[in-house]
């Protein structure tokens, strides 16, 4: 089975991997959407530079149309998109709600053939699970995804490194169809155990469900505990999500970065936009910036430019609650 955490552009030289990569460009059919200018460049991975998508909700029938959008035809732009920039990232990361609705085997199918072009460019992609997935049905037809030997076997958790950040991949997704997620306490532990091996180098959290402590929750249902785990943790930096079909950022009292990803898909209010988000990490925090599908939108191009809280916490963490909610969208 092929590692989808190793690029085979890593191990190639320059030339090589320029060539491979042009070659496998034009195979894939992709060419044409490329302007002679990007294709000219010299273009590299950048293993410290991330996508970050959400929400495609991706049906087996790809003339299939929700809100008056298609989402096949979305997410294929936004690969066409991703594909043609002058640097290609070292990751795509999907942050959950995969399939369209029931998350059936065929919606997973059509969703690896919109990906195979940047698997075949040797970006890796990581999928991450929500509330419209399903565990089973995804790992039977994107075996891919997920190795055998994952850390857990009942989720689909991993921590992918990177020069700058660890990306820990979390499944939020507990039962198909019912709004709200929760992490688990055995995820939870691996979690802790996972960050505490790991205390050197920055973590960027990645999940489907936001935090939520509202009654009933639409949101993650064990928030508490996973702010128990990431709070007192200082190589925690900063937390990606989906679920809400909106693009947000706040920066909470303990310093960690909550950012909640727009959707490929569709929005639940016309000013929202739809589009994907370039994330390049660097020693000292991340630099975002939105891409809108919509290149008219006020929003497209928006760069958000985040900072690391204290390697080290003094008497900070002290003051610094577990039970405060980000104050964060919820969803419509
Ligand atoms: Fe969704």
């Amino acid at each position: 089975m092929q590692d989808p955490f190793k690029s085979s552009l890593f191990s190639s030289t320059p030339a090589i991997r320029r060539r491979a990569f042009l070659t496998r460009l034009l195979l894939s059919g992709l060419a044409s959407a490329c302007t002679n200018p990007l294709l000219a460049t010299n273009r590299r991975i950048d293993p410290s530079y991330y996508t970050l998508l959400a929400d495609p909700h991706i049906p087996a029938d790809r003339l299939r149309q929700h809100n008056g959008v298609f989402m096949t035809t979305q997410l294929e732009t936004v690969i066409k998109q991703v594909i043609c920039q002058p640097r290609l990232p070292g990751g795509v990361i999907i942050a959950g709600d995969l399939a369209y609705s029931r998350a059936e085997t065929e919606d997973y199918l059509q969703l690896a053939n919109i990906l195979q072009p940047l698997r075949s460019t040797g970006i890796a992609v990581h999928l991450a699970l929500g509330n419209h997935d399903h565990r089973e049905r995804f790992l039977h037809a994107i075996p891919w995804a997920f190795r055998p030997d994952r850390p857990r076997q009942d989720r689909c958790c991993t921590v992918v490194s990177s020069p700058h950040a660890n990306w820990f991949l979390l499944d939020s997704l507990e039962e198909t169809l019912s709004t709200p997620g929760l992490l688990g306490p055995k995820q939870l532990q691996w979690l802790a155990s996972a960050l505490d091996a790991r205390r050197r180098k920055p973590a960027i959290l990645v999940l489907h469900h936001h935090p939520d402590h509202t009654n009933p929750r639409a949101g993650l249902k064990d928030t508490e505990a996973f702010l128990e785990v990431l709070k007192p943790r200082p190589q925690v930096k900063a937390c990606v999500f989906g679920h809400t079909h909106r693009w947000a950022h706040i920066t909470d009292e303990s310093g960690i970065h909550w950012i909640n990803l727009p959707p490929t898909s569709y929005v639940f209010r016309p000013e929202y936009p739809i589009g994907w988000v370039e994330a390049r990490v660097h020693t000292d925090g991340m630099i975002l910036r939105l891409h809108c599908l919509d290149h008219r939108h006020t929003q497209h191009g928006q760069e958000l430019h985040l900072t690391w809280r204290p390697a080290r916490f003094s008497n900070f963490i002290s003051s610094v609650s577990t039970d405060t909610e980000p104050k964060l969208p919820t969803p419509s």
